[in-house]
């Protein structure tokens, strides 16, 4: 079968679960192959060897079945870098690139700034602020091994591994006694009784899920913020989460601020304790 004909025969399956069929055959095509965009449209008469169209057929139907392509791929895009993502760890997200500019807008004013992030799933935020920042020092913790597995080898990648350490910790556990200027996090979020659009059952429950009401974690880290003298705290939550932060942010003498994601919902805030 030619590239062209491989093209034709299996849009059709991709059409219900992505408003971009053609180029994700042709990511899976240049994955399989070996093969870059260009090259692939210039051969589209190339006859696909057999062994290569047993694995095509298999990841055109795990993508119809709704995977993410990222998994199948292990690949994501964020902040224009590419990210090695793995099944197991939550796929980065374009609105988290947002929560990296709120925290970056604060740190490049701080001389050598120290910073704690709270999951860090496969490490985009604090490997992206550990390139925009020559001085920092990160400490990023995560519940999940593979998470740290997976992150470790994005710093590596990304050539920031002296600039950034990984402890297995729930939450604070294991951060004791040190001091931070800063706390950044794109916790776990959704309410527990929240059903998940099929794609995003692929992805790690803990990852996703932040409590009963999904406010928990949150709430919990500006309270341990406040305790340790941490005095920002940037932060991702969900598009119905102002007022349940307004109302603990009111019991503190702070400064914050909401910010919206691309599609104009709530998405963030940063805040500021005096
Ligand atoms: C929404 S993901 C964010 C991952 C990554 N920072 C990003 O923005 O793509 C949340 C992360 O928090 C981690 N996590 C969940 N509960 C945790 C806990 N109690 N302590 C530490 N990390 C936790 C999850 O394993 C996951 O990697």
């Amino acid at each position: 079968m030619t590239i062209e004909q491989f093209i034709k025969d299996n849009i059709i399956k991709l059409k219900e679960i992505t408003d971009i069929p053609q180029k994700e055959l042709y990511i899976l095509l240049g994955f399989v192959l070996q093969k870059d965009f260009i090259w692939l449209t210039l051969n589209n008469t190339y006859t696909i060897k057999e062994k290569y169209l047993d694995t095509l057929k298999k990841y055109v139907e795990l993508r119809a079945n709704a995977y993410p392509i990222e998994y199948i791929t292990c690949r994501a895009s964020f902040y224009s870098e590419e990210f090695e993502v793995c099944d197991g760890v939550l796929i980065p997200r374009p609105e988290t690139e947002i929560l990296i500019d709120k925290a970056y807008e604060i740190l490049s004013q701080i001389s050598s700034p120290k910073v704690l992030e709270i999951g860090v799933g496969s490490g985009i935020i604090s490997t992206i602020l550990a390139k925009k920042i020559p001085d920092i020092k990160i400490i990023a913790i995560d519940i999940n091994p593979k998470a740290l597995e997976l992150s470790r080898l994005n710093v590596i990648k990304h050539q920031v591994a002296d600039k950034i350490e990984f402890r297995l910790s729930d939450m604070f556990e294991n951060v004791q006694g040190e001091y931070f200027d800063m706390l950044v996090s794109n916790p776990p979020y959704i309410a527990a009784d929240f059903v998940l659009p099929k794609n995003v059952t692929y992805e790690p429950k803990e990852a996703l899920f932040g409590g009963t009401k999904g406010d928990e974690m949150i709430i919990s880290m500006i309270q341990e913020c406040k305790q340790r003298g941490i005095k920002y705290f940037c932060c991702e939550m969900g598009y119905d989460q102002k007022e349940p932060f307004t109302k603990e942010f009111l019991k503190y003498d702070c400064e914050f601020e909401f910010y919206e994601d691309y599609s104009g919902f709530d998405r963030g805030f940063v805040l500021n304790f005096k």
